[in-house]
């Protein structure tokens, strides 16, 4: 059982991803699968229960997820995978029998969310960058450079080249990516405890997608992949299990206002702007809000 909405290109679907996956989408026939599933480490999202009876129950169910994934997509198609830093190596290890893993990325974050002080930290996530066809996939370099720290920024000449020249001021990123995680300060913050910001999805839409490319989310949270692939003029196809998160994408993709009687608001926020000087109020606002708790 499940529902479909649609307007301008966006899809979204409101159930179970695996019978979704498996009965609504199409062999061979997207471009970008962003998969960010249940991390079974025990967090609530909304009813569902993020654990599950043991590790090897949700590898299994994993696998049967990332099948259909490498089922769905394009040959020349591109899976970015999220997973906790303790079941990866299970994901790992079960995708690079059957694709291509280009970069084992780290989103390396700004703090953990429990101040661990008998261990260290999490401080990161990591993803998975797999392609299909290792000679033939796409790859949009020149759209996700980024500053060179090295020698550009001190206008450096390379004398080592037949013509010396100044550093390049520009590089493809390396694979530990900074990127600050959703606060609820940000216009961008939606209340869920797994919000990854937008930033991390511009960039693996931008280089994994061209203009009109199909990106396919079946967890999709916030709803986060499919709002970037929208302003970024892609196609998206988004999964999500939970209705109050079915919410947030109605509101967010398709521009719903309402749904069954209930006004669909964005987070409506006690923190404003303008009381920048309550700063020490603002922090533990923030922090209640803090939720991710291990990755
Ligand atoms: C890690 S979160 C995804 C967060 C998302 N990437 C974002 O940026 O907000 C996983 C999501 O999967 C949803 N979910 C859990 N089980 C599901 C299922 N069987 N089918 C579809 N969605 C499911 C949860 O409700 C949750 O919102």
């Amino acid at each position: 059982m499940f529902k479909r909405y649609e307007a301008d290109e966006q899809v979204i679907f409101h159930g179970d991803s695996l019978p979704i996956l498996s009965s609504e989408i199409a062999s061979n026939s997207v471009d970008l699968i962003f998969l960010d599933p249940p991390y079974n480490i025990g967090k609530h999202f909304a009813d569902f229960y993020d654990k599950w009876e043991s590790e090897n129950d949700y590898i299994n169910w994993a696998n049967q997820i990332l099948d259909h994934c490498l089922r769905i997509l394009k040959p020349q198609g591109t899976l970015y995978v999220m997973a906790s830093t303790q079941a990866m190596p299970y994901f790992d290890l079960y995708l690079r029998q059957k694709m291509t893993i280009l970069s084992r990325i780290i989103w390396h974050y700004d703090s953990s969310g429990v101040q661990a002080t008998k261990y260290f930290g999490s401080m990161y996530e990591p993803i998975l960058h797999c392609v299909k066809d290792k000679n033939n996939y796409t790859f949009n370099s020149k759209d996700i450079k980024i500053e060179a720290k090295t020698g550009a920024k001190r206008k450096l000449i390379d004398y080592r080249k037949a013509i010396p020249s100044q550093y390049n001021t520009e590089k493809v990123p390396g694979n530990v990516w900074y990127f600050p995680r959703v606060r609820y300060r940000m216009d961008e913050y939606e209340n869920h405890p797994s919000q990854k910001p937008e930033s991390l999805l511009e960039r693996i839409i931008l280089a994994s997608t061209d203009k009109s490319g199909i990106v396919l989310d079946p967890f999709a949270g916030t709803f986060t992949a499919a709002a970037v692939a929208k302003r970024l003029g892609r196609i998206s196809i988004s999964i999500e299990l939970q209705e109050e998160y079915l919410k947030i994408g109605l509101r967010r993709i398709l521009g719903w206002q309402e749904y069954k009687e209930e006004k669909l608001l964005p987070p409506q926020k006690s923190y404003s702007r303008k009381s920048e000087n309550k700063q020490e109020s603002n922090f533990v606002q923030e922090s209640l809000f803090d939720v991710d708790s291990q990755a």
